[in-house]
């Protein structure tokens, strides 16, 4: 026999099922799906790695090669970067299910980012801008058929930091691995030109503490042109132009409020009276962590001494 004790007992677990499987499908629901994983796989099960097999009829038999290293793709990587949900086919022909795949498929040319991102508005962000930028800068300048933006940006890979990133360090990282890619790859840098790479840590001797710098700023403050419209200002100036004076970071003013702690300025409000509180969550920077209540004491404290020195000076001379 059911009880109103039981009943209500019953009703109590049955709304309690109800909510937790609720519950556990939105879980779900955030975890991303990947329409794509199977369709990519047989791109993956030979582009994924550094080996690949296939089977040669002419020798009737299954054959391991190896794949070119600028064509392997990052399983991992792929499926965290921005493009995670898309299938290859997006940007590359069906065709290229064939292997060995059809010869005239190299002519056929690859989707550039302005292609499909081209008047899209990204927050602040206009592509057209970046593009622009991009067309003043070093690179692009002085080699501008084959330094694309696909050059920093895997299409494969890249993957938002700077407004996604709540690590400033990790992002450091992260930006300065794209510059150094090249900067400090001979390979990849010479898929660019012919003459050897200048070693950047020689190029930068002058600059004490190299280890500390390279990880506390990017390549990019010292080597783009500011640009206040622009969350990564993309100018890349040529080498006489780059940051040398120390002042420009260790002052009050210090240009990393206007670069690297751009976003973190826009987001945080100055709690504790510091004039640079966005910088001193993340490192101490001679000259660029100044207190307005630690200069108002030291400011009294001086007044007070010289007030001190003056009286004393007027009760001995009145005392002569
Ligand atoms: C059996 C192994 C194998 C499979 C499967 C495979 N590829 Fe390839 N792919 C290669 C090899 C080897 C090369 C380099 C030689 C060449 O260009 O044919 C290559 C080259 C490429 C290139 C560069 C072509 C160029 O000239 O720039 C693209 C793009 C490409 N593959 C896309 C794909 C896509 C997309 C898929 C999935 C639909 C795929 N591949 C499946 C082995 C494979
Ligand atoms: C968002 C567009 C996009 C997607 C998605 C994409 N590719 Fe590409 N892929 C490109 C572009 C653009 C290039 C040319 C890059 C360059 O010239 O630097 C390229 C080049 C390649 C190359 C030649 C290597 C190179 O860097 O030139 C291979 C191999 C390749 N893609 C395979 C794949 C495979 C496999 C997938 C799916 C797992 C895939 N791509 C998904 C845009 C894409
Ligand atoms: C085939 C079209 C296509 C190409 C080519 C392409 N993208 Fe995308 N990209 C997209 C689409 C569509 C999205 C939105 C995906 C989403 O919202 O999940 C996207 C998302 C992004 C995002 C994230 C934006 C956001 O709102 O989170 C960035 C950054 C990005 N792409 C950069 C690039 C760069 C850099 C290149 C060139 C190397 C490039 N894309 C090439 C179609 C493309
Ligand atoms: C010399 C290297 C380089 C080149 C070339 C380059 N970029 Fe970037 N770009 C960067 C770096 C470094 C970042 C910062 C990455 C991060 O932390 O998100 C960045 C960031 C971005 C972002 C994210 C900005 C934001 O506000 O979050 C977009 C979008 C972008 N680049 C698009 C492009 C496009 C489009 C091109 C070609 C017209 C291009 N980039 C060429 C180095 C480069
Ligand atoms: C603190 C500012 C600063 C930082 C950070 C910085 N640089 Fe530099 N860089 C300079 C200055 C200044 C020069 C000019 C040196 C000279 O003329 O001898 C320079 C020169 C260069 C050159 C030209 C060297 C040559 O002789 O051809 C390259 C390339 C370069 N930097 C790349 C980088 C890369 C990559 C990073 C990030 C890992 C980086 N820089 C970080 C200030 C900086
Ligand atoms: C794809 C490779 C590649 C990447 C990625 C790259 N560079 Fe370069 N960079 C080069 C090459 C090649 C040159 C030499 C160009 C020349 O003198 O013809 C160069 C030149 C430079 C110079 C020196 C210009 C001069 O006056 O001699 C600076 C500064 C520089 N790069 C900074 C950067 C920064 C900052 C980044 C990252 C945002 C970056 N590079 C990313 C290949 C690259
Ligand atoms: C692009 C900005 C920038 C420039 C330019 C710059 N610095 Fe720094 N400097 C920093 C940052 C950021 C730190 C790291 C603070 C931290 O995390 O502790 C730092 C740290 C230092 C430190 C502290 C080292 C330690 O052991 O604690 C010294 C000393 C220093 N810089 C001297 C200089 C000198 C001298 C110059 C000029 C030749 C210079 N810096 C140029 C940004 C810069």
């Amino acid at each position: 026999m059911i009880t109103k004790k039981t009943r209500a007992f019953l009703l109590l677990a049955a709304m309690m099922t109800t909510f937790i499987s609720a519950w556990s499908q939105d879980e779900a629901e955030e975890e991303r799906v990947y329409d794509f994983a199977e369709e990519n796989h047989q791109c993956f099960k030979c582009h994924g790695h550094k080996t690949f097999y296939y089977f040669n009829e002419n020798m009737d038999q299954q054959i391991r090669e190896r794949m070119n290293p600028y064509y392997i793709i990052d399983t991992v990587e792929y499926y965290s970067s921005n493009h995670w949900n898309f299938s290859c086919f997006d940007c590359h022909s069906y065709d290229y299910s064939d292997f060995p795949h059809p010869n005239e498929l190299r002519m056929e040319p690859k989707p550039g980012c302005l292609d499909c991102h081209g008047g899209d508005d990204y927050e602040d962000l206009s592509w057209e801008k970046i593009d622009e930028e991009f067309q003043k800068s070093v690179h692009s300048t002085k080699h501008s058929a084959d330094f694309k933006c696909s050059m920093c940006h895997d299409p494969h890979t890249y993957k938002v930091n700077a407004r996604t990133n709540e690590n400033i360090k990790e992002t450091i990282q992260y930006d300065n691995g794209i510059c150094l890619s090249c900067h400090a790859d001979i390979n990849k840098y010479q898929l660019i030109v012919d003459f050897v790479n200048p070693n950047v840590l020689e190029t930068h001797q002058w600059l004490p503490n190299q280890a500390l710098h390279w990880q506390s700023v990017r390549c990019i403050e010292c080597h783009v042109e500011m640009n206040e419209d622009m969350l990564i200002a993309h100018n890349v100036q040529p080498k006489e132009k780059a940051v040398r004076k120390c002042v420009e970071c260790h002052s009050e003013n210090s240009l990393l409020l206007a670069s690297l702690y751009k976003y973190q300025v826009k987001e945080r409000r100055n709690e504790l009276g510091f004039f640079n509180a966005a910088i001193m969550n993340n490192s101490y920077i001679i000259g660029a962590n100044r207190n307005y209540y630690l200069n108002m004491i030291s400011l009294i404290l001086f007044g007070m001494v010289v007030l001190g020195i003056g009286i004393h000076a007027t009760i001995r001379i009145i005392k002569k």
